[in-house]
């Protein structure tokens, strides 16, 4: 098939490579002339491991075209994918302004039967508006349908996901649309792997909450994680061991039940806020969404705390080192990063910030940039040296490696602080350190 995304972000570009690698003609629409050259010459506006191989390979096969133009994108295809971003306004509610400015653009170009598609985690009730303003501005001939598709795909292992999902949902509320689509998804769907995607055929609010629903749902399992971890440090518990436990069980399971220094990323933050906004819209008050939130907040908090703490209230003029930045491992991403918030109390606070992350110093420094004392490093070893306390925000792998013995002996005070609990505190401690974790007392 020949297929549009327009939106090149964490979500439109490698949906758009998978299809491409499937065999599909694919265009990719954007906004920023540079951007666009950049992805021709298979430069990439995001990290995303695999990613840059898989572009340049369909780049190079003529099956994956970046361009600014809807025209001939649209003309040529026969599904047409928005993939932008659907960002928090200040109440909470998704800005659906792009969106919006999207659709209008893309029913202006239609020109043959289209399903018009959001991959975008968008309210339940926007598919209305996006049909009401491309009903308005199509040519009259021309006919379109309405789908939700939505992305279940985590950053970092974007691709695999892709290629097999858990499941593809695919919500519309007409046949035609949904024969497409299922006719574009079937590699994906039995691709034949071990691991089988199950396939959901549905109306578009239904398809819309499922993705609210299973995001709100993975973000509850984390607080629920990281309010026992909370408790653990109260009793004596060891919360790491409790979770493991817990998470023996198959009803519950494992997955999403690591506390930490809380989760992040532009997703979880951005979704449970939407769902407790959609809720409020229909006067349901949603409140363990609520808690889900001040949990987390609570959670990232308490790593600024600990370090409190650990310096005896005194955190003017002292040295603290930060180890990740981006809001999980495997990405450049610094969208809500907790690392942000820990690190702008403590800079709040006097304290002298020097930050290490693998892949997201560049973006980081964007966001961190005109903050007065903090120091971008270029190792971990350098975010360490004549510090009071080391930080981990994000288990990146080659945190696990460090030589902690060469960290230690360059801290001014072996303080360590594991917000993700990545070491083992028994042999941190053997070493000399101070070790603080989360949910271990
Ligand atoms: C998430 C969903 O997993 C994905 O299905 C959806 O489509 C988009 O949102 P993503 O935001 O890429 O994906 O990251 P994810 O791996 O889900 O992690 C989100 C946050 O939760 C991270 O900050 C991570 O550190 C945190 N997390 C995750 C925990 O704190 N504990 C856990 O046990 C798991």
């Amino acid at each position: 098939m020949t297929i549009t995304f327009v939106g090149h972000g964490y979500v439109g570009l490698v949906t758009a490579a998978v299809f491409a690698d499937l065999g599909n003609t694919v265009w990719v629409i954007g906004h920023t002339l540079e951007k666009i050259e950049n992805l021709k010459k298979g430069i990439l506006p995001i990290y995303e491991p695999g990613l840059e191989e898989m572009v340049k390979r369909n780049v190079d096969a003529g099956r994956l075209l970046f361009t600014l133009d809807y025209d001939p994108a649209i003309k040529d295809s026969s599904v047409v994918f928005i993939a932008v971003g659907t960002p928090p306004k200040k109440t909470g509610e998704a800005d659906l302004s792009v969106v919006f400015d999207v659709a209008k653009k893309v029913g202006e170009h239609l020109s043959d039967y289209t399903v018009v598609i959001t991959k975008s985690t968008v309210p339940v009730g926007t598919s209305k508006e996006i049909t009401r303003i491309i009903n308005e501005v199509k040519p009259q001939n021309v006919q379109f349908d309405y789908a939700s598709v939505p992305e279940f795909l985590r950053e970092g292992q974007a691709i695999g996901d892709t290629q097999h999902p858990d499941r593809v949902v695919i919500g519309s509320e007409s046949q035609k649309a949904k024969d497409v689509l299922v006719e574009l998804h079937k590699p994906i769907i039995s691709s034949g792997g071990e691991k089988e995607s199950l396939l959901v055929l549905t109306n578009v609010p239904t398809a819309e909450m499922i993705k609210y629903a299973s995001n709100a749902f993975l973000a509850t399992k984390i607080s629920f994680a990281n309010a026992i971890a909370q408790l653990s440090e109260l009793t004596g518990a060891d919360g790491k061991q409790v979770l493991e436990a817990v998470g023996f069980d198959k009803r519950i399971g494992s997955a999403f039940l690591n506390a930490g220094a809380g989760y992040g990323g532009s997703c979880f933050p951005k979704d449970v806020k939407a769902l407790i906004a959609i809720a409020q819209n229909y006067e349901y008050d949603f409140t363990l969404l609520k808690d889900v939130e001040a949990i987390n907040k609570q959670a990232i908090a308490s790593i600024v705390t600990k370090t409190e703490k650990i310096l005896g209230g005194e955190t003017k003029g002292k040295t603290v080192g930060i180890l990740g930045l981006s809001f999980k491992p495997d990405t450049d991403d610094m969208r809500d990063a907790p690392s942000v918030v820990v690190i702008r109390s403590l800079l709040g606070e006097g304290v002298h910030v020097q930050a290490y992350d693998p892949i997201a110093l560049e973006n980081a420094k964007k966001i961190l940039a005109q903050e007065n004392d903090i120091t971008f490093v270029s190792d971990a070893y350098a975010a360490a040296r004549d510090a009071d306390v080391l930080v981990v925000m994000t288990e990146w792998s080659e945190f696990m490696q460090l030589d902690l013995k060469k960290i230690k002996s360059s801290m001014k005070e072996a303080n360590l602080i594991d917000g993700r609990n990545i070491y083992d505190p028994e042999k941190v401690k053997a070493l000399g350190f101070t070790y603080t974790g989360v949910g271990r007392s």
